[in-house]
């Protein structure tokens, strides 16, 4: 996977972001053969075992296995990739049968009063690789309680597998970040994980989690959960991105938490020109852990004539929080027509988005016809080209949602879908009064 991510382009993002003043943002690599900073590229190029045609600006991988796909970022946990997303939830037991039915999620583990836990219920559930658990209170005052009563339903936990979860809670909490959880360690008869956490923007956590000596379902405590009612799988595979949102002029402070805190690099950058319509506007950074495995963009809002949709997300949740997460699929017009037919929302872009597409984004594989049935967005980088489409919100509050997409090459994030894509957005925030 490592070997098939690195040779697909990656290693173009690395020289990105490894040459600030050649690569930084969105500038294309097709740029690089001209740039000034060639030599110096070429060289670093050299230094970490990639060719580069000089004439095109590609780089291609001569190293066998890379350990890192952006050597910009210093990466010392390392991080193996997301292990779980925890949603806390007003109603665990119902929010379960809507990622079910209508996402496609299948049932695998539970923990609640039958088995012996008191004062909360957990169901997890997965699909792909992408596991979700969604966790009620059952006892009032609870923290689980309180981030509801706040936020209402939303990400509580990112976490992330780790090698060793003694020492990513030492390296992170060492260079500064919070402390969620201390080391611990956990064990029934599938053996031991030990886990901890740290906390980052909002009440948001991360929890790091060594699972080497454990074999069981889930995590121990947890038992097999097996209903009757089973919904198909709809090929959602793992998360691509989450999100988040933080408050005005928070987003440096954020990306540089996670850059001094976890070890990762600048991916790329939109400021406000590149995100903004007619009304709103937001900033957005993406950062990404050296493996390319785990990338969190950072939002903030930007001035515009009216509210952003930025700013309704921090009036709804009550501050910093995981706005969306991205899920990769393999097959996103089968994805997406299966999640419609089940009765998930989508954003709607006008049939008029398609006219120029292909003007856009040269030939793809897919009908455009069965794109524009499903709504689905198209974009494209120096990479290859990606497709996208985003849900409405998923909860009461106009705040998480989820976007699903479909990378043929491209590892960018769908740039030049921000302006249809942030146009629909108003439009929501216009019927829902707030804009
Ligand atoms: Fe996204």
């Amino acid at each position: 996977m490592l070997q098939s991510a690195w040779s697909s382009g990656l290693i173009n993002r690395a020289l990105k972001a490894t040459t600030p003043t050649a690569f930084t943002a969105v500038r294309p690599l097709r740029t690089f053969g001209h740039s000034p900073s060639v030599a110096a590229a070429a060289s670093y190029a050299r230094r970490v075992g990639v060719r580069m045609d000089a004439s095109r600006g590609v780089a291609t991988a001569t190293a066998d296995k890379p350990t890192k796909a952006f050597p910009g970022a210093g990466d010392f946990l390392p991080l193996e990739g997301f292990e779980h997303m925890e949603i806390y939830c007003s109603n665990a037991k119902q929010a379960a049968h809507w990622y079910q039915s209508v996402m496609g999620f299948q049932p695998l583990a539970y923990s609640g009063l039958e088995t012996g836990v008191k004062d909360k219920t957990s169901y997890v559930l997965r699909q792909g690789n992408m596991t979700l658990v969604l966790t009620s209170s059952l006892v009032p005052n609870s923290h689980i309680d309180k981030f509801v009563s706040s936020h209402g339903d939303g990400v509580k936990t990112i976490a992330l597998r780790v090698p060793d979860a003694r020492q990513a809670f030492a390296e992170t909490t060492k260079r500064g970040a919070p402390a969620h959880m201390e080391p611990t360690e956990v064990s029934d008869a599938n053996g031991t994980v030990v886990m901890s956490g740290i906390q980052t923007y909002g009440d948001v956590v991360h929890v790091f989690i060594e699972r080497k000596n454990y074999n069981g379902l889930f995590l121990p405590g947890f038992q097999p959960w097996s209903p009757p009612f089973r919904a198909p799988p709809v090929g959602l595979e793992r998360i691509d991105h989450i999100v988040g949102n933080v408050d005005w002029g928070q987003m440096d402070k954020w990306c540089k938490y996670y850059e001094d805190v976890m070890g990762f690099t600048n991916l790329i950058s939109f400021d406000d020109k590149d995100i903004s319509t007619e009304y709103t506007a937001l900033m957005s950074k993406v950062m990404t852990s050296g493996t390319g495995y785990v990338k969190f963009p950072i939002n903030e809002p930007a001035k515009g004539k009216k509210k952003s949709q930025i700013e309704e997300y921090l009036d709804f949740n009550n501050g910093a929080g995981a706005q969306h997460v991205a899920i990769a699929t393999k097959d996103i017009i089968s994805t997406v027509s299966q999640m419609r037919q089940r009765g998930c929302e989508f954003l709607y872009v006008p049939g008029t988005y398609y006219d120029t597409v292909t003007d856009r984004c040269g030939q793809i594989d897919e009908d455009l016809e069965a794109l524009k049935q499903q709504g689905i967005l198209v974009d494209r980088d120096e990479d290859g080209y990606l497709l996208q489409i985003f849900t409405k919100p998923v909860c009461d509050r106009p705040t998480l949602f989820f976007e699903i997409i479909q990378r043929k090459g491209a590892q960018s994030f769908g740039k030049g879908n921000f302006k249809a894509l942030f146009e629909s957005i108003e439009e929501e925030q216009r019927r829902r009064g707030t804009l």
